[in-house]
């Protein structure tokens, strides 16, 4: 058998690959035989200024270990930019089957005190970025029957952080994505996961005490990306990975419990509520409609007794 984790021939965008966890992603695939297109805009951590530098010193340093990568400065807010990206990802290697969707940015503060501004500016970059990125490739992809997309979540997305409202909703978005497009994408071989990483970059740095940021080094997430990225990825899977240490993360739904329609039912679920979320013998629905049908059919199943 082949090894698994291959990437010869095949042709990866890693997005806001200029530095931190894009960075690795793009080091780690080209080290693997991928060639890479190294985007990044090349700001600040807040979104601001630009610079074609950053991506272009990881190239360099790809081309260096004898790897193949071409830079680009494209926003990725800028769904014509970015269609250009994948034009010149084309031009340079024939096609693309991975996309990484990484770039991000942050702009913190308690809901009481943010500006409307802040909250669009997040939700731009990491939700319609991967959009656009998502829309630019899919055609293609969908053509050659052949696609690997991983969305980069967050827990904060997952679950909550003080001061992220913003980039937590964009980043719960993206899983939302993920999940409609990992159904759209399945009968052409497209597979769409999700990655949550945590790790010690400019964007974190300030939060994990000294001795922490040699585990939490952004090489450690980089595993996680391969596995969704490679041939044998799974299909619209959510995998944390940190310091080491990988999880999934799943979005459950309860047995619940049939408690019918009528003028009593808000009293009775409310005295009921604890079994209705009650968590044993919960279950991830296959989609959106499995989930509605299956509420149909208890409630036909309760009208029969
Ligand atoms: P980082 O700030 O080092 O990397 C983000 C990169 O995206 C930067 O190089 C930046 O220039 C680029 N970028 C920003 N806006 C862009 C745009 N409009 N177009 C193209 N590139 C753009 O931070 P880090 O930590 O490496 O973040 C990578 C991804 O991982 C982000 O999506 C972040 O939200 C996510 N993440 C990181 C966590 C961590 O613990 N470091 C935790 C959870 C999620």
């Amino acid at each position: 058998d082949s090894p698994i984790l291959d990437f010869k021939g095949r042709v990866a965008i890693v997005t806001g690959a200029g530095g931190g966890l894009g960075r690795q992603h793009a080091l780690a695939l080209a080290a693997r035989g991928a060639k890479v297109v190294v985007n990044d805009l090349g700001g600040t951590v807040n979104g601001t200024g630009g610079s074609p530098v950053a991506a272009q010193a990881v190239v360099d340093e790809i081309k260096a270990a004898g790897g193949e990568a071409i830079a680009n400065g494209a926003s990725v807010t800028d769904f014509a930019a970015v269609q250009a990206m994948v034009a010149q990802a084309v031009e340079a290697f024939g096609r693309v089957d991975i996309l990484v969707n990484n770039a991000g940015i942050l702009r913190d503060k308690s809901f009481a005190k943010m500006e409307l501004e802040d909250f669009r500016s997040v939700v731009d970059v990491h939700l319609m970025g991967a959009v656009h990125c998502t829309k630019a490739v899919w055609a293609l992809m969908n053509e050659q029957k052949y696609g690997r997309i991983v969305m980069t979540t967050s827990s904060s997305g997952l679950y909550g952080n003080f001061g992220q409202s913003n980039y937590g909703a964009a980043k719960l978005a993206l899983v939302g994505l993920m999940q409609t497009l990992s159904i759209e994408g399945a009968k052409n071989d497209i597979r769409v996961n999700c990655l949550a990483p945590t790790a010690a970059t400019r964007m974190t740095e300030d939060l994990f005490p000294k001795e922490m940021l040699e585990a939490f080094r952004p090489e450690a997430v980089v595993p996680a990306m391969l596995v969704l990225a490679g041939q044998d990825a799974p299909n619209r899977t959510i995998l944390c990975a940190g310091a080491g240490t990988f999880e999934a993360a799943h979005i459950t739904l309860t047995e619940g419990r049939y408690i019918g329609i009528g003028d009593q039912v808000p009293e009775a679920l409310a005295a009921r509520l604890a079994e209705v979320t009650d968590r044993t013998g919960e279950q991830v629905p296959q989609s959106g409609a499995a989930q509605g049908s299956n509420e149909v059919a208890k409630g036909m199943a309760a009208a029969r007794r």
